[in-house]
């Protein structure tokens, strides 16, 4: 199993939600979050704060975290980027990571059987 970690712009959310949805993942986890990448967050939308001198600027972007089949990753990750991408900077990342374990509380299923 694999966790993708996938931080995208806000506007993206429902594109995101429908390419999971498609592969019959068997859940998912939004979170609102605020973040930069190696623009420091700017030259990706606003550039100017007035007033406020920062060599940081944090973006709103939403991080969407699933877990999912090992063979589902490339086919996932395709389409995200056939869909998300705009060619501007600021589009997101995916992070990639092994999952060890998995328990659905309510029957006490584990590994795949859980997700
Ligand atoms: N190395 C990182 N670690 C953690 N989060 C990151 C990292 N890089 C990017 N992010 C998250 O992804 C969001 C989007 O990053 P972004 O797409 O701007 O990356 P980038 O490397 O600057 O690529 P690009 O040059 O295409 O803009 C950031 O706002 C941040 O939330
Ligand atoms: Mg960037």
């Amino acid at each position: 199993m694999k966790e993708l970690v996938i931080i995208i712009r806000p506007e993206k959310l429902e594109t995101v939600k429908e390419i999971l949805d498609d592969v019959h993942c068997g859940g998912m986890t939004i979170s609102s979050v605020m973040g930069c990448g190696t623009q420091k967050g700017f030259s990706e939308g606003v550039n100017e704060i007035k007033g406020f001198k920062t060599t940081i600027n944090l973006l709103p972007k939403i991080r969407v975290e699933v877990v999912v089949h090992d063979k589902l990753v490339d086919e996932l990750i395709a389409e995200i980027r056939d869909k998300v991408a705009t060619g501007r900077v600021g589009d997101g990342k995916i992070f990639i990571r092994n999952i060890e374990d998995a328990v659905r509380i309510r029957t006490g299923d584990r590994g795949q059987k859980a997700i």
